[in-house]
């Protein structure tokens, strides 16, 4: 299904130069380093030439999927099987779609839709060479790959790895089933029972993080015995 693969030393951002190409449907694009990596929320992706993953794909249905709110932690689980796959144990999804490692940040997944919009780009940045110089300024708790497993990453074989659980899970994700896929996630859902803070930008919650809800929501049990679901677009949470 993949049609074209295109590997760069520097990009502004591998998502962005796949936005841009509207006849690259299927097509991946990697990049040494990125000089305008972004994150989730607006944020930067720190993206410095050190040996780290920053991986875009393309990827048309042919119908705006019914679950696409869902589509972010299919990829997270795809990825953490990879992960497994090369090797690592111990790999965490952070809903919705953060890749964590002992409570250290190790990658993240940044959904972008193209026009028309069945289209989607998935960028996937993995921290697999990050020097503690290259990483200095980023503002969050990360890990690097590398360091975990003691050894250099060969970048071909996780990204295979990668695309071996992704492009399944893609073209079956027209079927998409929450109550099957509630099971999947669940082995990786490291905010499972946890207590947690959500910050919706307005208001603070705090309660005991549930699981999914029917849309893929973030449900959290309240104090006072209610729950509440959150959309991944509306809060940024945290394990306390
Ligand atoms: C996040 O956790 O905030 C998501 C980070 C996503 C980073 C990747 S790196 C490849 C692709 N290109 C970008 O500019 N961002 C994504």
């Amino acid at each position: 299904v993949v049609q074209e693969i295109h590997i760069f030393p520097s990009l502004d951002s591998t998502n962005a130069w796949l936005l841009a190409q509207p006849n690259h449907c299927f097509g991946i694009c990697l990049a040494e380093e990125q000089t305008a990596g972004r994150g989730r929320r607006g944020r930067v992706w720190q993206s410095p030439k050190s040996g780290n993953i920053y991986f875009s794909l393309r990827w048309c249905f042919e119908q705006v999927p019914a679950h696409y709110a869902c589509l972010g932690l299919v990829v997270g689980v795809a990825v953490a099987e990879a992960l497994a796959e090369y090797g690592l144990e111990g790999q965490m999804l952070k809903w919705p779609n953060d890749i964590y490692y002992q409570g250290q940040k190790l990658g993240g997944i940044l959904l972008q839709t193209a026009q028309p919009l069945q289209q989607v780009v998935i960028g996937i940045g993995l921290n697999t060479g990050m020097s503690l110089e290259a990483g200095a300024s980023i503002d969050q708790t990360w890990c690097d790959l590398s360091e975990i497993m003691q050894q250099s990453i060969d970048r071909n074989r996780l990204i295979a790895a990668i695309l071996r659980q992704l492009i399944p899970a893609l073209q079956a994700f027209p079927q998409f089933n929450l109550p099957n896929f509630k099971q999947q996630w669940q082995r990786w859902d490291w905010l499972d029972q946890q207590p947690v803070q959500v910050d919706t930008g307005r208001e603070r919650w705090q309660g005991i993080a549930c699981g999914l809800d029917e849309q893929g929501q973030l449900q959290v049990a309240l104090a006072d015995g209610s729950r509440r679901a959150f959309s991944s677009a509306e809060v940024s949470v945290r394990q306390l």
